[in-house]
Order: structure tokens, then sequence, then C-alpha cells
């Protein structure tokens, strides 16, 4: 089981100290390293570094996430283009620098739309956007108060249940919780449950055809429409990479395609795996 991705928590209070260089260099490598990755449509992503040179809190007031986020000693963040597939690639890779930091007990946090995004202006250009970005620090042990009232305020650690989020050959059959060992790729429906989500909306929804896994977005209505990108398209990015890592796990192959698949109207259709 991996507990990086079952026990991650977005982390909005961190212990008042710079990054160590060993911190450091690890994040810079792992983002040069995500830069050359592509995401499940095949498109790149940019990520930037941004340690803090005016200490703490004061440059974060002009990044925009005072009173959100406590002490973040640096930031990551990426740059894509506003385009369906990249916001989805983008979500996945993003999600991938996360699930790595988290493996090195550093805390993040996913910030869509609780950011100045002007104070990164001048990093794009044309059709770009700076869809997230994440502070990147050490956790502190307790959530504050503060921590407290925004988690509760999204029922942060709630999570629907699987009959809720996934189907079994058709929209009629929802997945009940059987016994886990009954349940095909258990291991990736947990890990998709347990992905972080904008305003934790959790609108994956997962349709399992025998060797097909279908993904579909069901959109929040009216959720987002102050945003100039659809912010649930990085949800479904973060789906992937935890659909992903179920399936990595339990050794089976798989092709990510678009394949043939049963509509339902309040759903998007996004993309399939195709299990060999
Ligand atoms: C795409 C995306 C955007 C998010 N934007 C914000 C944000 O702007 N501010 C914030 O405090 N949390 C933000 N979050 C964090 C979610 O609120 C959080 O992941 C969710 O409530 C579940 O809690 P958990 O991450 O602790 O499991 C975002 C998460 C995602 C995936």
């Amino acid at each position: 089981m991996r507990d990086d991705i079952l026990n991650r928590r977005s982390v909005r209070t961190y212990e008042k100290r710079k990054l160590s260089d060993d911190t450091k260099k690890l994040t810079e490598a792992l983002i040069l390293q995500t830069n050359q990755m592509k995401g499940p449509f095949g498109h790149e992503a940019h990520f930037f570094f941004h340690d803090q040179q005016a200490f703490l809190d004061d440059d974060a007031k002009k990044i925009g996430t005072y009173g959100f986020v406590k002490n973040p000693p640096a930031f990551f963040g990426g740059i894509t283009q506003n385009e369906f597939e990249h916001l989805i690639d983008f979500g996945y890779l993003f999600e991938h620098i996360i699930i790595e930091l988290t493996k090195h007990e550093l805390g993040t946090v996913w910030l869509g739309g609780t950011f100045n995004r002007s104070a990164f202006n001048f990093m794009v250009s044309g059709h770009e956007i700076i869809p997230a970005i994440s502070p990147v620090g050490y956790p502190l042990e307790k959530f504050s108060l503060r921590e407290k009232v925004i988690r509760f305020g999204i029922q942060a650690d709630r999570r629907k249940p699987f009959n809720e989020l996934f189907y079994l050959n058709d929209f009629v059959h929802p997945l009940e919780t059987l016994i886990p060992h009954d349940i095909p790729y258990y291991h990736s429906l947990l890990y998709v449950q347990a992905g972080p989500s904008a305003s934790n909306k959790q609108p994956w929804r997962l349709l399992i055809e025998d060797k097909k896994i279908h993904l579909y977005l069901e959109p929040t209505p009216n959720y987002g429409t102050s945003l100039s990108f659809p912010i649930q398209l990085l949800d479904m990015g973060i789906a992937i990479y935890h659909l992903e890592a179920g399936l990595k796990e339990d050794r089976l192959s798989y092709q990510m395609k678009t394949l043939e698949h049963p509509e339902k109207e309040s759903l998007k259709y996004i993309i399939s795996f195709l299990i060999d």
C-alpha cells in the first residue's frame, strides 16, 4: 500500500525555518526531472522553484497566500497552455511532484484559487497560465486553528464512498464496497478516492468494464467560474496519476488511450485505461 498517497494531507502551516540545502537540491532536481516528463496526453509543463528571498510571510503576502498558508519557506509552480489536454497533463505532473515531496516528509498544498497570479505574470506569455502553485516546507506537527477552520469548511477529511465514485459495467450499477478482494483494481480505486481535489469536490467518476477503466469528470455546477480555466481538469490529472499508481503496484501493464465508452449526460469523458 502506498502510504505517501493514502496519508498525504494538505499542509497550510509550516515550521518557521528556511529549507536546508539538501531539501532545496532535492526539490530542484525533482522539478528538473518532472520538466522532462509528459502527461497522459503527451504534453510537458514547465515547473519552477521559488525560494523566498524576503523571509517567510513577507514574500507570501505578495504571492497572496497570506491568511491561507502560514510560514511557507518556498514555493513551486508550473506553467502550461490553457487547453483541455494540457491542463489534465499539468494536474498529473504537478501531483507527481507533490507525491515525491510527500515521500520525503515535506509539506505541500495545491493552491489553484487562493494565490495572486499576477505575482508570477512576468513568467507567462500568450495562451499560457499558471494553474497552481504549492508551498514546500516542513509541516508543523499540529494543525493550527486557522487550518482547522479551513479544513472544516471544505470537509477536507471527507471522501465520497466507492458507490458514489465508481461503477461496474454500466452506470446503473454503482460499485458497492464489498470485501476489498472482490473489487477489481482495488488499489487504484482506493488511491483515486484518497486524492486531493479543488475544494474537495471529488469530481472523478470511474466505470470499470472488465479490462477497461473509463475515467469521467462530473463537473460541479457553477464551480470555479471566476477562474480563467476549468480547474476541475487538474483534479482529473490527479486521478489519472493515482489510478496508475495502483496499477503499477499490482504489476499490471496498461495503455492510456481514448476508447469507446458508455455515455452519461452529467459526465464528461476524459480517457481510458486498457489493461493487458
Ligand atoms: C486543483 C486544486 C486546487 C486547490 N486550490 C486550493 C486553494 O486555492 N486553497 C487551498 O487552501 N486549498 C486548495 N486545494 C486543496 C484542497 O482543498 C484539498 O486538497 C482538499 O480539501 C482535500 O484535503 P487534503 O488535501 O488534506 O486531503 C486545492 C486542491 C486542488 C487539487
